[in-house]
């Protein structure tokens, strides 16, 4: 009768336990249970405890009690853990509202980048030509003085190299330099590639020029070269033609100077109608109604031969154009300065 009350004090002992946990501290809960379990069902237990008693016990009796202390252990456990699993409901529904995400509150912006009026006028060249079948080509921007000028049929003591004011790199005595045109990669390509050969390239060139308005020393040009059999001057006006109408809209005419580059023979100088006044003269072509846009030619014979081409079976043309000079025609830019300044406020208008 003694154990009977004990074993039922014990049950109740536990059931006053669980009654005064505070479900509302959630937080807390999970150690609540933890504490719970050790003391009312771990190894040393009261209800374990019990069990110590047997051997008081009459062995006639024994399995009586046996049965009641099993009895009242397995009502302890089942309340705990029905208790737990209620818990970890609780714990979790607290966890999904305080994670909810209020999607209808406004949105905070990260600042949207732009691309660079370079990078897009040197986009829109390259899709152009890629549309073509042209493919793209890629050179170093420090090159020697052979690939810059030397196998473009420019020799050390050609007056032209006057026109570009190279850099040299210190101490290559004067085999090393900035490449001052995108035309070194003609040389390149043509080195490793027999004709049928459309390639363009654009890239990074340098001058030793002061900056203004209009010069920097550095700048972006797009190289273009095609070379096959019975290649022509009529092809070299006819792309270079469809390039300004695609850059300027159709109604935009081009015209063809005579000019002169040593790695072109002929050479011309292309002109396009002025994108401002259509032609009749203006502030931004000074009253020329036309603007000068890209030199180009067919591909000189020595420059062929000094690749291995033989200029009996195979001819091409080459053009040379500024991407910041198309750049500041298509977005009405005055000063070049701009491009390299980064200024985010003239950036931001190219979004
Ligand atoms: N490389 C020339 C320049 O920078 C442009 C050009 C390229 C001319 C290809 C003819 C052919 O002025």
């Amino acid at each position: 009768m003694e154990m009977e009350k004990e074993i039922s004090a014990i049950v109740s002992h536990a059931e006053n336990a669980l009654q005064a946990v505070d479900t509302a501290d959630v937080a807390a809960l999970p150690h609540r249970v933890e504490d719970l379990k050790s003391k009312f069902i771990g190894k040393n237990s009261e209800i374990n405890n019990v069990y110590r008693l047997m051997k008081n016990v009459a062995p006639a009796d024994r399995p009586v009690f046996g049965k009641l202390v099993n009895d009242a252990k397995k009502r302890i456990e089942d309340r705990i853990l029905s208790f737990e699993s209620a818990c970890e409901e609780l714990v979790l529904r607290f966890r999904l509202s305080a994670e909810q995400i209020d999607v209808t509150l406004p949105g905070k912006s990260a600042g949207k980048g732009a691309l660079h009026p370079l990078t897009l006028a040197r986009n829109l060249l390259t899709d152009y030509f890629i549309s073509l079948g042209f493919e793209v080509a890629d050179g170093p921007e420090i090159e020697t003085d052979y690939y810059n000028f030397e196998a473009l049929n420019t020799p050390a003591d050609h007056p032209a190299r006057d026109a570009q004011d190279t850099f040299y790199i210190d101490g290559s005595g004067g085999k090393y330099l900035l490449r001052s045109q995108t035309s070194a990669t003609q040389i390149r390509t043509m080195e490793n590639k027999k004709p049928p050969i459309k390639m363009i390239a654009p890239g990074r060139v340098y001058r030793a020029d002061e900056v203004d308005a209009t010069h920097s020393p550095v700048f972006h040009q797009l190289e273009g070269l095609v070379v096959d059999k019975g290649i022509t001057m009529c092809d070299l006006k006819g792309i270079l033609d469809a390039l300004a109408k695609h850059l300027f809209g159709e109604s935009v005419a081009t015209r063809f100077r005579p000019s002169f580059f040593p790695f072109t023979e002929p050479s011309v100088e292309v002109d396009a109608s002025c994108v401002k006044c259509g032609g009749k003269g203006c502030k931004a072509c000074r009253g020329a109604g036309w603007i000068e846009v890209l030199g180009a030619g067919m591909v000189n014979r020595a420059v062929l031969r000094n690749c291995g081409i033989d200029p009996q079976k195979y001819s091409g043309f080459a053009f040379g154009v500024g991407i910041d000079r198309i750049a500041n025609l298509l977005y009405g830019i005055n000063d070049m300065r701009v491009l390299f300044e980064n200024d985010v406020r003239f950036l931001r208008q190219f979004r």
